[in-house]
Order: structure tokens, then sequence, then C-alpha cells
């Protein structure tokens, strides 16, 4: 049982107490929008100023990486006004944003599928990636038309096409070999995701990726959101004790 027990990404971790890679469920915009009155629309609008207070914050506290979540396989559901919206989002950002981002050392990755996207949008991710394709300070990676299982479906999918092919064996696939398949590839594990509006759920979110994540759940709704609650939840992260399925020295010796 050894083997199962040793965390898969061991020695990723930040330092101690500090989480390396943080990813962010950015809930809350339309109960924030309704509460005043507004639209939904001006709720995600204001989602997008949220976001660039907590780009801004994040490495001066000692995050490298950030996640988050912009657009799930299952908000296609949504009114279509709202799924404009939710699309026009990216290039709202960027273009205010991306000339800071590649300035600043940060390298900006979107995961998820890219069918469905119009080719515009899908134009302005490949640029935004490709103008911070060489940036190494801060990792920025918005999860955009992306669902956890699906991307694990995904994964499964191109491991049993290369073994079909003669390039793998089935005795490859190991949890480390099955990572590099999943879209987030390369990337360190989530440490903390963290959860605002008081909803406490993941939501398909980097599901094989949690796997070690501590969870902080907020009630602040995402708007509102920026350096301040960003370092409450890093407190939070700081108090909690993480095992990866092992025991604490203590309890090894009180084990005998
Ligand atoms: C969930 O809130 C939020 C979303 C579906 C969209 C989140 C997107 C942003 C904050 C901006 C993203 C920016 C980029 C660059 C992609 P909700 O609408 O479900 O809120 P509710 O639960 O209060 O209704």
């Amino acid at each position: 049982m050894a083997a199962a027990e040793t965390p898969p990404y061991a020695g990723a971790p930040g330092e101690p107490g500090r989480p390396l890679h943080v990813a962010i469920v950015m809930d809350g915009n339309g109960r924030w929008a309704k509460r005043r009155g507004l639209p939904r629309t001006l709720g995600h609008r204001a989602g997008v100023e949220a976001l660039k207070r907590t780009v801004a914050a994040a490495p001066d506290l000692g995050v490298g990486w950030l996640t988050i979540f912009g657009f799930s396989t299952e908000n296609w559901s949504r009114p279509a006004a709202e799924v404009a919206e939710l699309m026009a989002l990216p290039k709202r950002y960027f273009e205010t944003d991306i000339a800071r981002l590649e300035r600043e050392g940060v390298r900006v990755r979107v995961i998820g599928r890219r069918e469905g996207l119009s080719a515009d949008l899908v134009r302005i991710i490949e640029d935004a990636e490709a103008r911070t394709a060489n940036n190494t300070r801060f990792h920025l990676t918005i999860a955009f038309n992306y669902g956890g299982q699906a991307d694990i479906a995904a994964a499964a999918r191109r491991f049993a096409e290369e073994v079909a092919a003669g390039r793998r064996s089935p005795d490859d696939l190991d949890e480390a070999a099955f990572g590099g398949f999943l879209a987030t590839a390369g990337a360190p594990p989530p440490d903390l995701i963290i959860r605002p509006s008081g909803e406490q759920r993941l939501s398909n979110f980097l599901l094989w990726e949690a796997a070690y994540a501590e969870l902080v759940f907020q009630d602040i709704m995402w708007p509102d959101y920026g350096e301040e609650p960003l370092r409450a939840a890093l407190a939070e992260f700081a108090t909690r004790d993480r095992r990866y399925g092992a025991i604490v020295a203590d309890d090894v010796l009180a084990a005998g």
C-alpha cells in the first residue's frame, strides 16, 4: 500500500504553509448582481475586475500558479444572452490586460475544449498564449469550456489511442503517466482550491488534480474578491495539516 499513499507529485507543493498553486471557482456573480438590482451580465463584468485584482495580488503573496474556472461545459445550458456575455469575457480581459500580463512575466494558458468556441475567440486565446509563452514568473491558467470529467475522459481516450497505435502498453499507465494526458499536464497540482459565494462543492473543476488539495470556502461573492479575501484564504490554508494519507510522526511512535 505504500505506493498508493505516496503523493503523486511529492516535492511539488510550495513552501510549508504556503500554496504554490491556487485554483478558484469564481462563483457568485449572478447573486452579486441580483442583490444590486442589476442584470447578471454586469455581475460577470464585475467578476473580470475581481480577476484582475486577484491576479495582481497573487504573485506578491507567494502564489506561483493560479487556475480559475471561467466557463464550464455545463454553462452552455444558461440562457443564450448570458452564454454570449460569458463568451465575451476572455476578449474583454485580454483586450485590457494582455500587454501588462506579457510585460509582468505572466504565462497565460487556456484549458478546455476549443470546439464550440467562435473562431474569433480561439484566435484571441491563441494570441494570448503565444504572446506569453516564454514567461515564467507567474502561471495563469483559465479553464474555459472545461469540465473535469470530460478532461479525464479525453485523457483516457488519448491513452487508448496510443495503445491502439502500438506506441504504449496498458502497463505504462500509472497516476503520473495519466496526468500527462490531462489538460493540466506539466502544472503542479493545486494545493488550495477556493470557492467563494458560500457554495461548498467542486462543480466538476480539476477533479483528478484536486486529490490532495485543501478546500477553502468563503462567503464573499466573486465580484467582491481581491487581495484581502485571498490573504484570508491563504491564512486558512496555513493552518491546515497536510498528510497525504500518511500519519504524523508522533502517531507513528504511538502506533508502535
Ligand atoms: C459563476 O457565477 C461564474 C461564472 C459562470 C463565470 C465566471 C467568470 C468570471 C468571473 C470572469 C471570467 C473571466 C475570464 C477572463 C474568463 P454564477 O453566475 O453562477 O453566480 P450565481 O451562482 O450567483 O448565479
